[in-house]
């Protein structure tokens, strides 16, 4: 399989548009080890022709032009694209406004949760995917699912599995436990290659490692995961945002309940951070959390960066 990260962003991206903290205003002026990142999604093919998006971000425009291998090819007819399907870990802004960027009639299918799809359903903006042209496909929880897409076989299955983590921002309901989350609302996918039973793991939003989600990386060749926040209190702490990890749905990279300590025992062979937020020192090259990160073993996301499994 050949995985690229598209973007390696959280929501807003790097630098985000009406943000002047410390990082942004670095990025901003092209400062040393400092990247801009476009928003969170990545792309996967096991015959490097055919490709499937994980997250659709509000940025796909430029990251396809940023990767020639999501061009029409020279032999290809008027109208194509080597993006055959699309699957979904959960209903935000920032894994779903670039569906509006794939209107222009083309065929290809579209996974998520059923959650996903109703909340997709209900919107009429996303009509301009017409479903004879852009199947919806339940992505069923614990069920390896082939993915095909107009007309390809991609030689790929997806195992969605709920981890823990929120409703979409403008889902929420301030009245119900936990914002009316459900289990599925926020998805992690298990991308299987047919051919081989090769898998890696993409997990871009989740709240907590419990024992469940322990059990199932332990081992694993591969996990793309969230890396948000380094520090709880991060965003409340510079000012941005009145929000902490765990109120958004995000566990923290660092502290006693945050990914680099529940991941220490997993014996994962390659762990590397994505959906990285503009708050988060990580996005420093020469700071301490940068260091600390790649000692536990973890390599922090770029755009572009390319994986092969
Ligand atoms: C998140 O990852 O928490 C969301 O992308 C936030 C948002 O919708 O802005
Ligand atoms: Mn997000
Ligand atoms: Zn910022």
């Amino acid at each position: 399989m050949r995985i690229r990260i598209l973007g390696s962003g959280a929501g807003g991206g790097f630098p985000q548009w009406n943000c002047n903290c410390a990082n942004c205003r670095a990025v901003r002026a092209g400062a040393p080890g400092f990247l801009p990142r476009t928003q969170s999604s990545l792309a996967v093919s096991a015959n490097g022709a055919d490709w499937l998006l994980l997250n659709a971000s509000p940025d796909l425009r430029e990251q396809i032009a940023a990767t020639p291998e999501l061009a029409p090819g020279p032999d290809d007819g008027l109208r194509a694209s080597p993006i055959k399907a699309v699957a979904l870990t959960n209903g935000d802004v920032d894994h779903v406004a670039g569906l509006l960027n794939m209107r222009e009639a083309q065929p290809f299918s579209l996974y998520a949760a059923g959650r996903v799809l109703d909340a997709l359903g209900a919107n009429p903006i996303f009509t301009i995917l017409q479903t004879q042209l852009v199947p919806r496909i339940e992505l069923r929880i614990e069920e390896a699912v082939p993915v095909t897409g107009a007309g390809i076989d991609l030689g790929l299955a997806i195992r969605a599995f709920p981890v823990p983590g929120k409703i979409a921002l403008y889902l929420e309901n301030a009245n119900a436990p936990n914002f009316g989350t459900s289990a599925g609302d926020t998805l992690g996918l298990e991308i299987i290659e047919a051919a081989t039973g090769d898998s890696f793991f993409y997990i871009p939003g989740c709240a907590k490692v419990d024992a469940d989600l322990a059990d199932r990386l332990r081992g694993a060749k591969l996990v793309f995961f969230d890396g948000t926040l380094f520090h709880e209190n991060e965003m409340i702490e510079q000012g941005l945002l009145g929000k902490t990890g765990s109120r958004m749905g995000h566990i923290n990279v660092s502290g006693a309940d945050g990914s680099i300590a529940a991941f220490a025992p997993l014996d994962v062979n390659r762990k590397i951070y994505v959906h990285i937020n503009n708050s988060n020192p990580l996005l420093n090259e020469f700071s301490d959390a940068y260091a600390t990160a790649q000692a536990a073993g973890w390599e922090i996301g770029e755009d572009g960066m390319e994986v092969d499994l």
